[in-house]
């Protein structure tokens, strides 16, 4: 089997239209929909996710603010940023890019942001409401993976979910989300015995370990639809998701590539996000 390709550029761009078509409409009434996104030091793949992040909300038409912030800040002037932006209504989301340094508590630093702000989803608030189905901010990247599957039209209701990964930013919320549309859902992790064992059942194979090609041709069940989280740099240097795609194409019914399946999809729901949080302000 040649798997089909889910494209998350084709499907994130025709998102980000929709997008553009709601802030336009925002616009015409008055008010325009501002992200801000906090980076704290130089840590490099940070730097270009907020490079990237503030060039597709002002594609959309968004007002973008970057606060760039030295790896020395204390936690206390961080909080003082949080607080300012809570307060400044041009500002409709507010993103504190991780990981932060050691020395700033980061749960605390999400903690101060106003829920009502809280594009990534991450605040508990946001989370806990998730969590009981309740209207909220999603996180972007298990978000963005429910909108794809939904996009390419692949059934979830009944079908067991198999995720590799437990982090509070894919892993956990991935599962959630599949949950809610009826799936039946195994969550699996770096101390799972035998994991192939679990990962052969999946009808629905989401990957997010963090580790190159992990996934290979023997974790894979004839026809599953594999959505792989990863990012990651191969042994030449070119960038790689968690799964062996070239073999995980040939078993698999769909799949997602690297770069251009997830990714693109995660800034998306992020613009998404803040074009809701303006629609509920501005009502
Ligand atoms: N670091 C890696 N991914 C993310 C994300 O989705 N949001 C934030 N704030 N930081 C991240």
């Amino acid at each position: 089997m040649t798997a089909k390709l889910i494209d998350g550029v084709a499907i994130g761009k025709q998102l980000r239209e929709e997008i553009k078509q709601g802030v336009s409409k925002l616009n015409a009434s008055g008010c325009k929909p501002g992200l801000a996104v906090i980076l704290v030091g130089e840590n490099p793949a940070s730097q270009t996710y907020v490079k990237n992040k503030e060039k597709s909300s002002v594609e959309v038409g968004m007002k973008s603010e970057l606060i760039k912030l030295p790896a020395t800040v204390t936690e206390t002037e961080l909080l003082a940023y949080v607080d300012k932006l809570n307060k400044d209504e041009s500002i409709h989301g507010i993103l504190v890019q991780l990981p932060l340094p050691k020395h700033i508590n980061e749960d605390l630093v999400i903690q101060a942001i106003d829920p009502n702000k809280d594009v990534d989803g991450f605040h508990p608030q946001s989370v806990g409401k998730m969590m009981i189905g309740q209207q909220t901010f999603l996180p972007c990247t298990p978000h963005g993976i429910m909108e794809m599957l939904q996009r390419t039209g692949v059934e979830i209701s009944g079908k067991h979910a198999v995720i590799i990964g437990r982090s509070n930013i894919v892993g956990k919320p991935m599962g959630q989300l599949l949950l809610q549309k009826d799936a039946t859902v195994t969550y699996c992790h770096s101390r799972t015995k035998d994991l192939v064992s679990f990962t052969k059942q999946a009808d629905i194979l989401i990957v997010a370990i963090g580790r190159a090609k992990f996934v290979t041709a023997e974790h894979i069940k004839e026809g599953a639809v594999v959505i792989d989280v990863g990012m990651n740099r191969d042994e030449n240097g070119k960038l790689c998701g968690d799964v062996d795609f070239d073999e995980a194409k040939e078993i698999a019914s769909a799949i997602t590539p690297v770069p251009g399946g997830v990714g693109p999809m995660t800034i998306t729901m992020l613009l998404k996000n803040t074009l809701q949080s303006a629609q509920i302000a501005k009502a």
